[in-house]
């Protein structure tokens, strides 16, 4: 075979062999294999010395075509391949499809509670009042005219951090905040979170929410409370639209607190699934002591006023028929989702 058949056997085996490269590993070996400096161009321009003086000019122009064909082949597949590492892999993108919404959060049940009872208080004329989860005896205990030896202020009612600061047990203390701060008249609500090593059941957690209420002013009375718990619990149970059976009923039942008298605790009628029905308490209530007024230097013969303290959990399980406290605190996701 003379050089020159050589030659257009080579680039006719390169192009073959280029034609099933797909990838950038196998075009650098094939570059190697051809291009590279033991490969079969440099290879065939050795030979070129082999060639007699009269076939020199053909043979040399012959052998540099090779070359150059082989080096544009070369280029062009290496640009091709970088272009296809820069596209994404798989089908192109149908921007026409309507997207995947992201999952937005949404406030906790007791949080939308809150928001809800601070909401109808609010439409009632109360502001909204705070203090502290980590309190003093004095808040927590002795401005509600609880004495040094009743029980609730046991070591085993409370959850104590030395002898005088306790987590607050009840949100009763900010009725002393705010009156040792404000003149009557005063029109509050403060909600937040309360403790107390209770045992725990579907009812009971050591760790719930209360809201409270307090009006003082000159000629407050008891008819003032009653109307206002009534007509709060008509208007946050009222809004679910009949799940819950007949308007819902309250009562009040005599009961006894020490920064209340007289005192009362407010009962709702829960209507069973079954027809019957039952009392469920929501909270305790009563007219302010007149102790509770002197210790806050208010005048109790001139100022009368009211206060009322709510489970805020059990409002959340009556309205939306939660079945477990516990549920509430146990952030599952597909439970907390529901709300
Ligand atoms: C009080 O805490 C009084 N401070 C209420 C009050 C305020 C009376 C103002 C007078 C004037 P009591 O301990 O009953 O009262 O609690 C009030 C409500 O909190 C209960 O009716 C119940 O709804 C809720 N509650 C009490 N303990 C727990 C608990 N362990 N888990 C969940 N909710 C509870």
């Amino acid at each position: 075979m003379s050089f020159l058949d050589d030659i257009r056997e080579v680039q006719a085996e390169a192009m073959r062999a280029i034609s099933a490269v797909a990838t950038a590993e196998a075009l650098e070996a094939w570059r190697i294999r051809y291009l590279g400096a033991k490969g079969a161009v440099r290879n065939t321009m050795e030979r070129l010395k082999e060639v007699t003086k009269g076939q020199k000019p053909v043979a040399g122009k012959a052998a540099n075509e090779l070359k150059n064909a082989l080096q544009a082949a070369f280029h062009e597949l290496s640009a091709k391949l970088a272009a296809r590492r820069s596209q994404p892999a798989g089908p192109k993108p149908d921007i026409t499809l309507p997207g995947n919404r992201p999952r937005i959060g949404h406030a906790h049940i007791i949080t939308q509670t809150i928001d809800e009872v601070c909401d109808i208080f609010g439409r009632m004329g109360f502001t909204v009042a705070t203090g502290p989860e980590v309190e003093d005896e004095h808040h927590n205990f002795d401005a509600l005219n609880i004495p040094i030896e009743h029980p609730a202020r046991d070591e085993l009612e409370n959850f104590y951090i030395d002898e005088a600061t306790m987590l607050r047990s009840q949100t009763s203390t900010i009725q002393i905040r705010v009156m040792e701060k404000s003149r009557p008249p005063v029109r509050v609500v403060a909600t937040g979170r309360v403790y107390r090593p209770d045992t725990v059941d579907a009812t009971h957690s050591f760790m719930f929410h209360q809201v409270e209420g307090l009006y003082v002013d000159e000629g407050v009375t008891m008819v003032n409370l009653k109307t206002t718990v009534d007509q709060f619990c008509k208007a946050y149970f009222g809004q679910t639209g009949g799940t819950m059976g007949p308007e819902v009923q309250t009562r009040f039942r005599p009961s006894f607190f020490p920064f209340t008298e007289p005192s009362a605790e407010v009962d709702m009628l829960f209507h069973n699934p079954d027809g019957t029905t039952r009392w469920v308490e929501l909270g305790g209530c009563g007219m302010v002591d007149p102790n509770v007024l002197e210790a806050v230097d208010i005048d109790p013969e001139r100022y009368t006023g009211w206060a009322f303290g709510l489970g805020i959990e059990r409002m959340a399980m009556r309205k939306h028929n939660i079945p477990d406290i516990r549920l509430l605190f146990e952030n599952d996701v597909r439970f907390l989702r529901q709300f």
